[in-house]
């Protein structure tokens, strides 16, 4: 069986401890360079765009010694048709089953980052997409942002606030704020970002209109992470209170599960939240909390110039993080620690 990331929840403590750690390595070692994965491969699709995921996991690999190669499919690949029993009569003229188990027979890792469809609620709750993927898979696969998670940014997340606290992240308040947007975006790094805090013995409060409320599964994973830790778990609808006396402001836009009933409900009901935004005056009612936001991020219209521009920041550490934390995932799923 290969060693897939799905996502954290699915590992141990010690795993996700173990690959913290080594996170934390990566970013405090003077020598990026090694060897210690050479004459191994990755094989990198994108079914979505991506700036960060791509070039920070190209760069992990190469670092490490190893070769990696991005498709971004439907662009000089063909097109896949994911359908079991369908009839491949239209634009695709590709199987996914014949090319995942064509580049696993290349590659020693594939890593997909395929996007919630955000019409059909239980396929991507289910992950669908992401299994037939890894189904078809004969090599470890890592997530790079699938439906519902992403585990790479949930992993830099974690070291990026272990920096930033010197280790001490127990018990301080973590609040995920949902803000507008002008598109319906999906629910994976809002649905890992809350998981992640609850598994770090956080004191985690979701922000978001009553719409908003993450899937249950989620939640219920977030709160017994808290239960665990002795830690809180509360949800808000007031998106100012919520921040007081926050350590950490995490700003997301999502589509809520009201998007299933149909875009332009959901487009309704989003824009009649567009004041939910982080502005300074947010931030200031913060304990000298700090902005954290996964990127990319519409500014002024999620957060104000004034907040990512200042010095209560630390997203660009997270960014940097996803070099040092996807050289751990590297190192796990090759069985190389
Ligand atoms: N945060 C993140 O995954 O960035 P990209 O979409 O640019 O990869």
């Amino acid at each position: 069986m290969p060693r897939h990331l799905i996502d954290w929840h699915l590992l141990d403590d010690a795993t996700w401890e173990r690959l913290i750690e080594r996170s934390l390595h990566h970013y405090r070692a003077t020598d990026r360079w090694s060897t210690v994965a050479a004459k191994r491969s990755i094989g990198l699709l994108f079914f979505n765009s991506s700036l960060r995921t791509r070039t920070s996991m190209e760069l992990a690999a190469v670092q490490l010694g190893a070769h990696a190669s991005t498709l971004n499919i439907g662009q000089g690949t063909w097109g896949f048709a994911w359908e079991k029993g369908g009839v491949m009569d239209g634009n695709e003229a590709e199987h996914i089953d014949e090319a995942v188990a064509v580049l696993s027979r290349y590659y020693d890792a594939l890593g997909v980052r395929v996007f919630a469809s955000l019409t059909d609620r239980e396929k991507d709750r289910d992950e669908t997409l992401l299994n037939t993927f890894v189904d078809a898979a004969t090599v470890p696969v890592i997530n790079l942002e699938s439906a519902f998670y992403h585990p790479c940014q949930a992993l830099s997340d974690a070291a990026a606030m272990m920096t930033h606290f010197g280790g001490k992240v127990r018990r301080r308040k973590f609040v995920l704020t949902w803000c507008y947007h002008p598109r319906a975006l999906p629910m994976a790094v809002p649905n890992s970002a809350l998981l992640t805090a609850a598994r770090l013995g956080m004191d985690v409060t979701l922000a978001c209109p009553p719409p908003y409320v993450l899937d249950s599964r989620i939640l219920d994973l977030a709160e017994g992470y808290a239960h665990q830790h002795g830690a809180q778990f509360s949800i808000s609808d007031d998106q100012s209170a919520a921040c007081e006396g926050a350590d950490i402001v995490y700003a997301k836009a999502w589509s809520g599960p009201a998007v299933y009933a149909g875009a332009d409900e959901e487009a309704a009901i989003r824009a009649a939240h567009r004041d939910w935004r982080v502005t300074r005056a947010i931030m200031d009612r913060t304990a000298n909390g700090r902005f954290m936001h996964c990127l990319p991020v519409r500014r002024n219209v999620v957060v104000d110039d004034a907040v990512l521009d200042g010095p209560s920041t630390i997203h660009l550490l997270q960014a940097e993080f996803r070099l040092h934390a996807q050289k751990a995932i590297l190192e796990h799923i090759w069985d190389l620690l």
